[in-house]
């Protein structure tokens, strides 16, 4: 299969181009930059020139493969015009801004999806999407099969879900897998290592409360077997969880964190939290533990790699 991969220089899309060109298939990735396009080079795909706000650049690289793995995400305002930006930033208090920011993300990702799919559009041609468990209901283990939360800190995000329903029903093969809100690895950039350096700064690693709470978590190298298959195999509508730990009490993680960097763990009221945090302290506090049971059942997906507690263990994550 010739396969379109939006994201494809980032830490998951790299091991997804990987996992791709080693099971056969042909990559064309997408590319903003020089650099992103000699690192798909390396990695053996084609590149594809464009951006995720240039959703006919999406709709060309689409319209020329036989399936699509959308990666690609705005994780910060630097990802977003400098005209657009300054918009965001003007006026309302911290909170709105960030919101303001997030609806902003959200709106993008929701374009990209549709430009993509849009070519995709009753040919029976499969789109692979993720979003993250961190948009189901706190305290109970998430299941495939329920909808997101609207009380949830992933919520935002999550609500695209319907708009990849809507495309299968319109003869998109439109899929998709939910990750972990760690997905972790050589390379990691995302939550995990945000968690570290705010513990180096504020010299502790902390929890909220009594950091029962939990969070799942999955190898990124799981992560990308299990995007192939959803491609490969997925079916219209279908929603999968990348997840290979179920539930991680967040007081382990933060004390693998704090035992690593010779640091106190240390328990934090939600108030304390929030300013430590920021943006992050929601997640932090979040009991958001997964399951991948169906996932595992229809897909014949295994997870095979360690799990988080153990990559933390290595030395990938304290490298200076
Ligand atoms: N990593 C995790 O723990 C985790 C957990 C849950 C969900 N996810 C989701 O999984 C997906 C992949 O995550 P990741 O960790 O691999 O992210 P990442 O390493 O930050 O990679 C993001 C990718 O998106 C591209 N990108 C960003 N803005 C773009 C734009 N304006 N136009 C075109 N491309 C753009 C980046 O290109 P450049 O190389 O040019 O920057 C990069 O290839 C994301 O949707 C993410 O939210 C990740």
């Amino acid at each position: 299969m010739h396969v379109f991969v939006t994201g494809a220089s980032g830490f998951i899309g790299q091991a997804v181009v990987k996992e791709l060109i080693g099971a056969g298939h042909h990559v064309t990735g997408l590319a903003r930059s020089a650099d992103a396009a000699q690192s798909l080079t390396r990695l053996g795909a084609k590149v594809h020139a464009g951006s995720l706000h240039a959703p006919d650049t999406l709709r060309a690289g689409a319209a020329a493969a036989d399936g699509v793995i959308h990666l690609a995400f705005i994780h910060g305002p630097g990802d977003i015009p400098l005209g657009r930006r300054l918009g965001l930033i003007l006026g309302g208090s911290p909170r709105h801004i960030v919101n303001r920011f997030g609806a902003a993300i959200t709106a993008a990702d929701r374009r990209a999806i549709d430009a993509l799919a849009s070519a995709l559009e009753a040919s029976g041609r499969p789109l692979v999407t993720v979003f993250g468990t961190m948009g189901m209901e706190a305290g109970q283990t998430a299941k495939e099969e329920q909808e997101p939360d609207p009380r949830s800190p992933g919520w935002m995000r999550s609500q695209t879900e319907a708009a990849v329903k809507g495309w299968a029903a319109r003869g998109v093969r439109a899929t998709m897998v939910r990750l972990a809100p760690s997905v972790h690895g050589e390379g990691d950039h995302g939550l995990v290592p945000r968690l570290i350096a705010t513990a180096r700064k504020h010299k502790s690693s902390a929890y909220v409360g009594d950091g029962e709470n939990r969070w799942s978590a999955i190898h990124r190298l799981d992560a990308a077997r299990l995007l192939r298959l959803a491609l490969e195999e997925g079916q219209p509508g279908a929603r999968y969880h990348g997840v290979a730990d179920e539930g991680v009490p967040f007081r382990q993680i933060a004390e693998v964190i704090g035992r690593r960097l010779n640091l106190p763990t240390v328990s934090m009221t939600p108030g304390q939290a929030a300013r430590r945090f920021s943006w992050l302290a929601p997640f932090v506090a979040y009991d958001n533990p997964a399951s991948s049971d169906l996932t595992r059942e229809s897909l014949g997906w295994r997870p095979t790699h360690p799990g988080l507690l153990s990559d933390l263990g290595g030395e990938a994550y304290f490298r200076i």
